[in-house]
């Protein structure tokens, strides 16, 4: 259509070409028409309008991945508009259930250690000590459940809420599928891994990696 309308100028300008105003005419018609042909290109705003409007058309897929994921013991969560399906994590945690021993306070299972620590190998390097410690996740009066900052039961196979209340923009992340990975395939239906089942709650941080590189340096001083 755009080449249309110029060779109709061109016709035109021709047929003036005696006018120096019918030459000044063309060349603002050209622009018009130039930058009118630009925005044919750039018809969609943003890159999520455009993927919106072209999958409009998907019918979905015919394979899934269910084989796969047989044999993985697994829940189905509902997050906003998400409904996907994570890891459950009780049959996990090694010393799970935690009343077998918690089923009196704290203070007296202390005195009953005889000098040894009962979970020796946990270290707490998360936030700053002054603000975090065992009971801003952990419910002395039931350790078999988690709970929130407010006093809220959380169960520990559905721990991305205790992370949420501190970490939202990864949890929206993660929602989305942005932050974590897909279990097994892409096809549906969506298993996704838990914040657990990469970040230790006790120690989440990952040391940087940094892409491997040939070193010149090295190569220089291995001759
Ligand atoms: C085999 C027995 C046993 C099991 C199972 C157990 N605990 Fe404990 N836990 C203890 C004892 C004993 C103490 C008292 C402190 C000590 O002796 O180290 C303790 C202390 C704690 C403390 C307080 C630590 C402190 O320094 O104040 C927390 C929090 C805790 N346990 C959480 C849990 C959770 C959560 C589970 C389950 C996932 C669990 N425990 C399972 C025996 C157990
Ligand atoms: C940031 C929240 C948080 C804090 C703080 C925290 N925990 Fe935990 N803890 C968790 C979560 C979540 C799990 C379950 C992890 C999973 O699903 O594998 C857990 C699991 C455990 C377990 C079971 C681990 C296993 O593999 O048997 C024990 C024991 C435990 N915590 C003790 C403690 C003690 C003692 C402290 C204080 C020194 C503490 N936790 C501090 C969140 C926390
Ligand atoms: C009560 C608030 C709170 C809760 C609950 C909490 N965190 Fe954190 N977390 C923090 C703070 C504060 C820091 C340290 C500040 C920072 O580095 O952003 C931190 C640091 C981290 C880091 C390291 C960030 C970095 O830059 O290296 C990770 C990963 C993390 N948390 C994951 C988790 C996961 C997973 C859970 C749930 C099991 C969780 N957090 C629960 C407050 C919280
Ligand atoms: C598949 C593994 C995986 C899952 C699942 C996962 N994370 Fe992470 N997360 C990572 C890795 C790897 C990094 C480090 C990225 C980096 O250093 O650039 C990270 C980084 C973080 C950080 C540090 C800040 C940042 O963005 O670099 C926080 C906080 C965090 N994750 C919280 C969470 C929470 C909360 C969940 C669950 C809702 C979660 N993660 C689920 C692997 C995971």
């Amino acid at each position: 259509m755009c080449q249309k309308m110029i060779q109709q100028f061109l016709k035109e300008a021709v047929m003036n070409r005696q006018s120096i105003l019918g030459t000044f005419a063309v060349a603002v018609l050209f622009s018009v028409v130039f930058t009118s042909c630009k925005k044919e290109e750039h018809q969609y705003h943003t890159v999520i309008d455009k993927i919106e409007a072209e999958s409009q058309n998907y019918q979905g897929t015919s394979i899934s991945s269910d084989q796969y994921l047989s044999e993985i013991n697994l829940i189905e969560i509902t997050e906003g508009d998400h409904t996907f399906l994570i890891p459950e994590r009780k049959s996990q945690i090694k010393s799970f259930e935690c009343n077998e021993c918690h089923s009196k306070p704290i203070e007296e299972l202390k005195g009953e250690g005889h000098g040894q620590k009962a979970h020796w190998d946990l270290t707490l390097i998360h936030a700053n000590k002054s603000t975090m410690n065992c009971a801003t996740c952990h419910d002395g009066s039931n350790m078999d459940e988690l709970k929130s900052l407010t006093g809220v039961k959380i169960d520990f196979n559905n721990s991305y809420n205790l992370c949420s209340q501190c970490h939202s923009k990864e949890l929206d992340d993660w929602k989305g599928g942005a932050h974590g990975k897909r279990m097994e395939s892409w096809a549906p239906p969506r298993a996704s891994l838990t914040c657990v089942d990469c970040h230790n709650p006790h120690d989440p941080s990952f040391d940087s990696r940094w892409p491997s590189r040939f070193n010149t340096q090295t190569e220089e001083e291995r001759k």
